[in-house]
């Protein structure tokens, strides 16, 4: 099967060709370099020692999308490509809509023209909102609270719709939980620019001393210690878990799996398995709350394992381990 990697430059889609690679998918990767580099898609090949067509392309942009799909035979597509910062999205919510929504349009319509109907979509633990029931199933109630995570919750509707218009489409909706980690080689890690609004990014800048110290937003949450629980995967297995989507993922539908572990870890757990693992002290201060956060988000990962037969493997000591190269 020959897979599109939108987005296979960022952070989960590089590490995801690799394991599409390694599992003997050949792909075809666009990405418009807005967020990544094209190093990524280097190390790719260097990883695996597999070669593979790599578009430049602004998927905004439909009349370069089709010909991508005219260019190139294509049976599949993960959909990776969008932007992803909260805070960003609050200031500039027409930049988000417009991106996240139209290169998603763009895809499928491009995909309907040619008869491909198998498509994945990178989603987020993000859909449930602040949740009521954890561990967090599939068939939680949907919201969102910022313009980043509406745009996945539209793109999660139009793919329902599209589906009930026309029922030879396969879609598999992926929502992500905390993924952190990297490859064992160092080479495609999570490595924003700017200062990092996410936690693990954050402390890696702090280890290298590039930031002076930690600021843990809040320790007033209801949480054993306070702090923020969130649900970290190691980012290769939410890459497997791709893999498994596509392997096992054969009949037209809306199929719908959380990915994630099952088990929460606080901010501070993170922080000592972090300074245990690589053997150093992460500095930190206690700050207010960040707005929009919640205290606790967990998946309840059951239905992956059993429709799937993925399960996350690596442990929060893995995902922390920083390989120096
Ligand atoms: C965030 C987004 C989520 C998005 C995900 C991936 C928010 C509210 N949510 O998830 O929609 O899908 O990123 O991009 O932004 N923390 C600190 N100090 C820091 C950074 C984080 O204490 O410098 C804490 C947070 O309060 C939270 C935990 O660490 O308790 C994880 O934060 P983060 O890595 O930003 O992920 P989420 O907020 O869960």
């Amino acid at each position: 099967m020959r897979i599109l990697v939108t987005g296979g430059a960022g952070y989960i889609g590089s590490h995801t060709c690799v394991q599409l690679l390694e599992a003997g998918y050949e792909i075809v990767v666009a990405d418009d370099l807005s967020n990544s580099s094209e190093t990524a898609i280097h190390y790719i090949k260097g990883i695996t020692g597999k070669e593979f067509p790599f578009y430049p392309v602004d998927l905004k942009d439909r009349e370069r999308t089709e010909q991508l799909f005219e260019l190139e035979p294509i049976d599949g597509v993960i959909h990776f490509a969008g932007y992803k910062a909260v805070g960003e999205s609050v200031e500039r919510p027409l930049m988000y809509y417009e991106n996240n929504l139209v290169s998603t349009m763009n895809v499928l319509q491009a995909m309907r023209k040619r008869g491909i109907f198998h498509f994945v979509f990178s989603s987020s633990a993000t859909v449930y909102g602040d949740p009521e029931i954890l561990p967090i199933p599939e068939e939680a109630p949907l919201s969102a609270t910022n313009p980043y995570g509406c745009t996945k919750l539209m793109n999660e509707q139009m793919l329902k719709d599209l589906y009930q218009s026309d029922n030879r489409w396969n879609i598999t909706l992926l929502r992500y939980f905390n993924p952190i980690g990297g490859h064992p080689t160092g080479l495609l890690a999570d490595n924003p620019n700017g200062i990092p609004n996410n936690l693990m990014p954050y402390i890696i800048r702090v280890y290298e001393n590039k930031l002076d110290q930690l600021h843990v937003y809040g320790n007033d949450y209801p949480t054993p210690d306070g702090t923020g629980v969130r649900d970290y995967i190691h980012v290769i297995d939410l890459a497997d878990g791709h893999v498994a989507a596509l392997d096992r993922m054969k009949e037209p539908g809306v199929h719908i799996f959380n990915l994630g572990t099952g088990t929460g870890y606080s901010v501070l757990e993170v922080v000592r398995a972090f300074e245990n693992v690589n053997k150093c002290r992460i500095p930190y201060v206690i700050d207010p709350r960040r707005a929009g956060d919640i205290a606790m988000c967990y998946a309840d990962p059951s239905k992956a394992e059993r429709e799937l037969g993925w399960k996350a493997r690596r442990s929060l000591e893995e995902m922390c381990k920083v390989v120096l190269i």
